[in-house]
């Protein structure tokens, strides 16, 4: 098929390289020049485990190629938009600024019997807005199609999902929009990948209820780790004992500084201010969850301060900025959160991500940051691990001794072996774990 994807970024440039792999003929189209220019040079233009070989693959097969004209999405049939939904500043509320002006700008290239394809995070009502708006100016229908990809897994998660959601209009038009997506899907669909078609309403809170139940997941283990700190108990032994319950399940029960990202924290905000909008208090916990999690990072910067007695001129190595592992993301990132508030109060933060030294670097100008994790460990009075990259994980804490001016740790992720550091003289905290 031939397919256009609005939009090259984490989202997009995935989807466009894996719709390509699949054997259709893609453009992807994005306004950033520099973006468009390193993925037609074949480059990522952020870190993807996988992209840089199915970009390169799908680029030699002359299946894909990239843009910065909306018009360029002329003749294909299916048009993917997949831009960002951020969080608008000075309000919890999403921003759809770039998947509006995505739609309205596609109508002049749209053909009769051509399907436009919403992937990006909205408030519920959004679909139906958009799908009047391009009936009223095109032959074209809508239809919503919620991505549930993890940075990390992007590729894995984009060419074999755990489902299809089809969020299609009433009638004919939806099952012609469902048999579209279909066609675009049919490997996944042909190893029997889960398809759900529904209303636009449901496919929007499909996605924003599966973000909110992770993130309210995560905040509920961190609240047990507070729970854990004022009783002497291990959260992460409670984690697996009641994670061995299939009911409950091990999965995002790791108590840390909590969750991060482009998409948790603004999806569970976007998601309490449409329930607002609606007159609804359903969602008022929410507000609980995001506060657990910011709080999670206050209770590092505090463990770090213990442990220094003074943060003001403390030397403090970072390891981690990333959000979560195997990614550059730094938006929103509890680790960097954390790194800038250290610095904040006066301590020498020297911190190192494996990958995400440069994307921190342009927002956060004013910390030193090393090219590996010897030099930012090099006397240090506190060794902070804020993103549990398998690096960190394997360190040797004899090792680690040796570098360090003194030898005490906060392990903001509790992915450290603590009997191993605390025998290696370290003065080791956890979160929620004695
Ligand atoms: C999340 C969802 O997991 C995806 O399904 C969804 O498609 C995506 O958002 C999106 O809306 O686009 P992602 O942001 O890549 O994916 O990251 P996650 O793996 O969900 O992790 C989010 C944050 O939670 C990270 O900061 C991670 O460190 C933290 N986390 C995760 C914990 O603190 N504890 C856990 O047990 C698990």
């Amino acid at each position: 098929m031939r397919i256009s994807v609005i939009g090259c970024g984490y989202l997009g440039a995935v989807h466009a390289a894996c719709m390509a792999e699949l054997g259709h003929e893609v453009v992807g189209i994005d306004v950033d020049e520099r973006k468009v220019a390193e993925l037609s040079a074949g480059r990522a233009p952020f870190f993807e485990p996988g992209l840089p070989e199915v970009l390169g693959r799908a680029l030699d097969s002359g299946r894909l190629r990239f843009s910065t004209d909306l018009a360029d999405a002329a003749g294909a049939e299916v048009h993917f938009v997949a831009v960002g939904t951020p969080q608008t500043k000075g309000s919890h509320a999403a921003d759809l600024t770039y998947v509006n002006a995505a739609v309205e700008g596609l109508l002049p290239h749209l053909a009769d019997g051509d399907l436009v394809v919403g992937k990006s995070t909205v408030p519920v009502g959004t679909a139906s807005r958009l799908s009047e708006l391009v009936r009223a100016s095109s032959g074209a229908d809508l239809a919503w199609n919620p991505e549930f990809l993890r940075e990390g897994f992007a590729v894995k998660d984009t060419l074999t999902p755990d489902r299809f959601v089809y969020g299609v209009a009433r009638g004919e038009a939806g099952e012609r929009a469902a048999a579209q997506l279909d066609a675009v899907y049919a490997t996944a669909l042909a190893a029997e990948t889960p398809r759900l078609v529904t209303d636009y309403a449901t496919a929007e809170l499909v996605k924003v209820s599966a973000n909110a139940f992770l993130a309210t997941k995560i905040s509920f283990i961190n609240a047990m780790a507070e729970v854990a700190e004022a009783t002497g108990a291990d959260v992460t032994q409670l984690a697996d004992a009641i994670g061995y319950d299939a009911r409950i399940g091990r999965k995002f029960l790791n108590a840390g500084i909590g969750f991060g990202g482009g998409c948790l924290p603004k999806d569970i905000r976007a998601f309490q201010a449409r329930a607002d909008e609606l007159g609804l208090d359903s969602l008022a916990f929410l507000a609980d969850v995001d506060a657990i999690n910011l709080r999670r990072r206050d209770r590092v910067v505090a463990l770090a301060g213990e442990l220094v007695g003074d943060l003001a001129g403390a030397r403090v190595a970072v390891l981690g900025l990333a959000f979560k592992p195997n990614s550059d993301d730094v938006r929103d990132s509890p680790a960097l959160d954390v790194a800038r508030r250290l610095r904040a109060s006066g301590a020498i933060v020297t911190a190192f991500d494996p990958e995400a030294n440069a994307t921190a670097g342009r927002v956060a100008p004013e910390l030193e940051y090393a090219t590996d994790v010897e030099s930012a460990l090099r006397d240090a009075d506190v060794v902070l691990v804020l993103t549990e990259w398998t690096e960190f994980r394997e360190l040797d804490p004899a090792v680690v001794a040796g570098l360090v001016s003194h030898a005490r740790v906060v392990d903001g992720r509790n992915t450290l072996d603590s009997v191993a550091w605390r025998a290696a003289g370290f003065d080791y905290r956890g979160l929620g774990r004695p």
